[in-house]
């Protein structure tokens, strides 16, 4: 049975606020010599605002500094922290533990993308089909060569896509997509919502290169439209809408 190590007395001494304490369970894993995860556990003061991230920093740095997590911005900009928290992919930078309203919180790496170790994923899955779907507008060479030229919209235009520009590409709708569980090819709802962005834009000349880039064996119409990926994005990204959107061009609905 693992131990439970605790700072509750140290951090007790440095804060007298500090009234609650948190099981927190880290999934351990190396695949160049582990058979499978185990989980580690630890007990953890925090505070109303205290985040997962911070919790498994404060087990970084008092009991076991070779846990592997990737983090960065701290604030859900850098989309570096997604792991699953008790069941679910969320951004471990912007989860507070008293949101969760649970004695424990287990912390797990991302589902659909491989283990590098512990917490940290590969992503470079996700960064091939953002790159596939030309996540840039696409305009003729002679009219991006003539500074002259200023590609205005209208609010309305705007509209279509800003959404979808906040993505943060840290990839917890595919973690949650049960078709990236069971289609390794699948280009996954990041890239569809990206492409959605893109052939929305008004100023954009790519959508018929990037519909032929969607529509193919392992693209868009893999999509069961289960809708998980919306649920999970820390951004507001409604992917599963991008989806049906881009179907609907497709299908000839839209134009
Ligand atoms: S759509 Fe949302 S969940 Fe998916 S990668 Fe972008 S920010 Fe993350
Ligand atoms: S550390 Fe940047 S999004 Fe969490």
């Amino acid at each position: 049975m693992t131990q439970v190590p605790s700072i509750a007395e140290e951090q007790t001494a440095k804060s007298s606020s500090s009234s609650k304490s948190v099981k927190l369970r880290i999934a351990k894993y190396n695949p160049e010599h582990d058979g499978e995860s185990k989980f580690m556990e630890f007990s953890i003061p925090y505070e109303r605002w205290t985040t997962v991230l911070e919790a498994i920093l404060k087990v970084k740095k008092h009991f076991d500094h070779s846990v592997a997590v990737r983090y960065s911005c701290r604030q859900a900009t850098c989309g570096s922290c997604g792991m699953i928290i008790n069941g679910k992919p969320r951004l471990a930078c912007f989860t507070k533990i008293s949101e969760l309203d649970s004695d424990v919180v287990t912390v797990e790496p991302m589902n659909n993308f491989p283990i590098i170790r512990d917490l940290a994923v590969r992503f470079e899955r996700l960064f091939d089909t953002h790159n596939k779907v030309k996540p840039y507008l696409i305009r003729e060479d002679s009219e991006i060569k003539s500074n002259e030229k200023e590609f205005l919209q209208s609010p309305e235009e705007v509209e279509q896509y800003i959404q979808f520009s906040n993505c943060i590409k840290c990839g917890l709708c595919n973690s949650a997509c049960p078709t990236m569980a069971t289609d390794s090819s699948f280009i996954g709802p990041q890239a569809l919502a990206q492409a959605y962005r893109y052939v929305a834009d008004s100023r954009d000349k790519g959508k018929d290169t990037r519909l032929k880039i969607i529509d193919e064996s392992h693209g868009i119409w893999r999509c069961h439209f289960a809708g998980s990926c919306s649920q999970v994005c820390p951004k507001g990204v409604d992917p599963a809408m991008g989806i049906q959107f881009l179907r609907g061009y497709l299908l000839g609905f839209r134009s």
